[in-house]
């Protein structure tokens, strides 16, 4: 515990206004949505809902090292109209030296190494960028204030500051927040609710993948994922995850069966390994990595009473390939489906796609955006699609076969 003495530089509350104030009924607020100042990294936008929003204050949180000041500064680049970047972490060369090595030469970029927030303020009113880049508010501090940067009082303090001012003058601000074991409370977590935005930049395991995803956001979904590969010179895209998701697959090898997710808006093919072997003594392990591991034990008693697939005295070792995450309902018949390709060592034809949320009776179940599961699907050459008969009705498909399961032993049946 750390005492912070906080100073009140607010009088006594009382009930006259300080400044002007007025009401607006909805229809007289003027807005208009299309301005926004976009990156030109098409997965950045996605996430931000489409580009940074005149005004806002987003902030970019993440481990150190994982890719903060390379994203915002290949973001800046892109944007149209002028960046100040102040960074109170790197010196000038430090970032000269960065930009030289993912080749951004922007001319609308201006710097400085400044860690004071007046200075800071006071130099965005000469300049006026549209968009302004605070990296890191753990290095920001008010002189006002007696407390040394990284404290909860400064960066609180500071945050309202910048966040007041860009508000008032309209520029729009990405600010950069470290997430850090022991200073996780001073980090993005204690900002949450005062930003428009969070932003968490995140590795994925295996592979040099880092994924985006907005944790809040005031103008977009927070489901988007932007998806990025580190390389020698930068960040790159990752325009078709599920081409890289799906490109290690090998041949016919039991355990193997590929599903569609879809994270926010987009579709994304990934491939679930199961792997099921005896086990020997007491409690067998289910050990699953990318899926919930409470779900998958009830999908597995699921298998056992209603489909007949014995599995209650082996091991099950469950795994999402590629290190993503996957959090929906939609997965379950994929992972069934694995799980019975291994305990029965029956390859999965590479063609199938299997979709659909099973239930405790053993019933597939409805899903949402099948339409767009079925043609990302189409488009990596996949032509039998086992689907709810719920989305079946409605569901089309010009190169594959779809084929509509009730239930989980249906399902079975007819992928052997
Ligand atoms: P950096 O952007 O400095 O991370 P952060 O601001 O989050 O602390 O990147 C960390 C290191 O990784 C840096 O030494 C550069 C390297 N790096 C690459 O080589 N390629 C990349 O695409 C990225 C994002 C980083
Ligand atoms: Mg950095």
């Amino acid at each position: 515990m750390t005492e912070e003495i906080a100073e009140d530089k607010r009088n006594a509350r009382s009930t006259l206004p300080s400044k002007d104030f007025s009401l607006y009924t909805l229809k007289h607020i003027a807005a208009d949505e299309k301005e926004r100042y976009t990156t030109g990294l098409g997965e950045f936008d996605r996430v931000l809902g489409g580009g940074l929003v005149p005004g806002s204050v987003v902030l970019i949180g993440g481990d150190p090292g994982i890719g903060k000041s390379t994203l915002v500064l290949q973001a800046a680049a892109g944007i149209k109209g002028k960046v100040m970047y102040i960074s109170g972490e790197e010196s000038l060369r430090q970032i000269k030296l960065r930009a030289d090595r993912i080749s951004v030469r922007a001319e609308n970029i201006v710097l400085a190494s400044e860690t004071e927030l007046n200075n800071i303020l006071h130099a965005v009113h000469q300049e006026e960028p549209v968009v302004l880049i605070v990296d890191s508010i753990q290095t920001t501090y008010d002189s006002r204030l007696e407390n040394s940067p990284g404290t909860v009082t400064q960066i609180r303090e500071c945050t309202a500051g910048i966040l007041e001012d860009a508000k008032k003058k309209g520029y729009a601000v990405l600010l950069i927040g470290h997430v850090t074991k022991e200073g996780y409370i001073a980090g993005p977590k204690l900002l949450e609710h005062v930003v428009d935005a969070v932003i968490q930049f995140e590795p994925e395991t295996g592979g040099n993948y880092r994924v985006l995803r907005a944790i809040k956001n005031r103008f977009g979904s927070t489901n988007e994922l932007g998806i990025f590969e580190m390389s020698e010179t930068g960040l790159r895209e990752v325009l078709n995850p599920s081409e890289v998701f799906l490109s290690e697959r090998s041949g016919e090898v039991s355990g193997s069966v590929v599903t569609a997710a879809v994270e926010g808006t987009r579709p994304i093919l990934i491939e679930v390994q199961a792997l099921v072997t005896p086990s020997n003594f007491g409690n067998p392990q289910r050990i699953s990595t990318g899926f919930d591991q409470r779900r998958l034990s009830i999908l597995l008693a699921v298998l056992e009473r209603r489909a007949g697939v014995r599995v209650s005295s082996h091991n099950v070792f469950l795994k999402i390939a590629g290190g993503v995450t996957i959090e929906e309902p939609a997965v379950d018949l994929a992972v069934c489906a694995a799980v019975w390709s291994s305990v029965t060592d029956q390859p999965v034809n590479k063609s199938i796609l299997l979709l659909g949320e099973v239930g405790l009776g053993g019933e597939v179940r409805g899903i949402n955006h099948a339409d767009k599961r079925i043609s990302e699907a189409e488009k990596l050459g996949f032509t039998k699609i086992f689907l709810p008969a719920k989305n079946h009705s409605s569901a089309s498909s010009k190169t594959a076969k779809l084929i509509s399961v009730e239930s989980l032993a249906q399902a079975l049946n007819n992928i052997s």
